[in-house]
């Protein structure tokens, strides 16, 4: 990817695409975001899309989808079992990653599922740099536990560290001597979600597998997000600026003993699946696909999706497409750093992620301030993110909240799907909350599920701070939406 330096100096992001297919969107008048923000009980999961102007919650299924793609979905071989559209896909993972088998999933936390179901019992532990919430949600199901390794500087709000999402190897190491008995497999997550999209280095990669293989234990990726990971390896990495990002990938592939991901990220489609080196480990799994996904050559996915997912597989050995996610959320991050936000830095992939702690330091962890400034900034200007911080965990067994190490409040950037100006709006309408943030309070469950509850809980303001903000709103903007 040549690098587009501007006559003016000026620096922004250049798309290196052009818009064929376009959706209108509305919005809707302060008043009504406010009204719609206490219908869906203060949990942004529970809004409705007509009342969201930039729905950024997530990258997760709603990608643009390329001219190639579309066509791709055009000629997908429906059969039931042994369509030529499998094939295609699984000989595509098999270029890309170097693996022989590959066991399809409706979406990735069903591989999740079947990973969980095939090596996980009481009492296993799982180190990983980092959890995300269906990963833990199916490893504790079944009695296990997780293991957060992350490097110190990963938790870390500010940082100029370019690879948070690295593993600490002398405590992988330590965890192996002394409970190594217990531990069925490391999972290592690519552009670590929850701290920010935050990724690994190539050479702590190597250094995890190294070390896992050493104790004679199996190494899983987590490869949902590995496109954001592959960008800042070559461009961040010293060793690796030379190579391609298909040398990068099969690099990392070829350390793993199974790679598994969401194909509502990596591939820019819909899915997921399981990619695996080795037929053993292959047919521990297999069964369990036709049983909870689909056949074995669809897995719950529409022959379509698939052949999106073949083609989107492909386009992301291509920098310029995947350099536009983290080039869109490096130049918002970088605006609001100017204009004082508070705000995960370095930039990650994924989204831009605002930091609830420091942005509204008065709403203390147990009146959830990430879940209250994702209220808020939709209050604000119609932008729709995703709390990430104490509501997206899960109480402990006693019933006391376990308070999340960070409070964010992640707007994704789904990848070629918003322009420069819609994200300078975004960052206009932030910085308009930020000089008024003393007006934000706190939230309170209403309705608390016992498992997931960021998914479906329902909260309420602990004051009337929702009215207050809207009436700011008015005074500043006049009659502007
Ligand atoms: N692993 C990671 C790192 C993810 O980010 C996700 C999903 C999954 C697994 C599960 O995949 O949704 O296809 O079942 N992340 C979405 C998000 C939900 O919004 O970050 P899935």
């Amino acid at each position: 990817m040549a690098e587009i330096r501007f006559y003016t100096g000026d620096n922004f992001p250049l798309e290196l695409h052009k818009v064929r297919i376009v959706q209108k969107l509305d919005l809707v008048p302060v008043e009504r975001r406010a009204e719609a923000m206490a219908e869906a009980g203060y949990n942004t999961f529970l809004l409705k899309n007509k009342d969201i102007f930039l729905d950024m919650l997530t990258d997760s299924g709603v990608n643009a989808m390329s001219d190639r793609q579309l066509a791709a979905m055009m000629v997908a071989d429906d059969s039931y079992a042994g369509s030529a559209t499998f094939t295609r896909l699984s000989e595509k993972l098999e270029e890309i990653f170097g693996t022989k088998y590959f066991l399809p999933s409706h979406q990735g936390r069903a591989a999740e599922n079947i990973l969980a179901m095939t090596f996980v019992s009481k009492g296993s532990i799982i180190p990983m740099n980092y959890h995300f919430t269906t990963t833990k949600a199916h490893i504790t199901r079944l009695g296990g536990s997780v293991e957060e390794l992350v490097i110190d500087e990963g938790v870390k709000i500010t940082s100029d560290h370019p690879f948070k999402g690295n593993f600490d190897l002398e405590k992988l190491d330590e965890l192996f001597r002394c409970k190594g008995s217990s531990i069925p497999f490391v999972r290592i997550e690519a552009g670590t979600n929850l701290i920010g999209g935050q990724p690994l280095s190539l050479e702590n990669i190597m250094a995890v597998a190294d070390l896992t293989h050493k104790y004679g234990k199996l190494v899983v990726m987590d490869a949902s997000l590995l496109q954001d990971n592959l960008y800042f390896i070559k461009t961040r990495e010293e060793k690796a600026k030379d190579l391609s990002i298909r040398q990068i990938t099969r690099m990392i592939a070829d350390k793993m003993d199974i790679i598994y991901f969401s194909a509502r990220k990596l591939g820019f489609a819909r899915g997921g699946g399981i990619a695996v080196h080795d037929e053993s480990l292959y047919l521990k799994m297999r069964e369990l696909v036709p049983m909870f996904e689909g056949f074995l050559t669809y897995g719950g996915m529409s022959v379509r999706e698939m052949e999106a997912m073949t083609v989107g597989l492909e386009e992301t050995m291509d920098m310029d497409v995947i350099s536009q996610g983290p080039l869109f959320i490096k130049y918002m991050t970088d605006e609001l750093v100017k204009l004082g936000v508070p705000v995960v830095t370095p930039a990650g992939g994924l989204g831009c992620h605002l930091d609830a702690s420091r942005f509204i330091p008065q709403v203390s962890q147990t009146e959830y301030p990430a879940g209250s400034l994702a209220a808020a900034v939709f209050i604000a200007g119609g932008l729709r993110g995703m709390e990430r911080g104490t509501i997206s965990e899960q109480r402990e067994e006693d019933g006391s909240e376990h308070l999340a190490s960070v409070e964010l409040l992640r707007l994704a950037l789904p990848r070629r799907v918003f322009t420069l100006s819609q994200v300078k709006y975004a960052v206009d309408r932030i910085k308009w909350l930020y000089d008024h943030r003393d007006l934000i309070g706190g939230l309170r469950f209403v309705e608390e599920p016992s498992s997931l509850r960021f998914f479906f809980g329902r909260l309420e303001p602990v004051s009337s701070w929702p009215e207050k903000l809207v009436k700011a709103f008015r005074d500043d903007f006049g009659d502007s939406l």
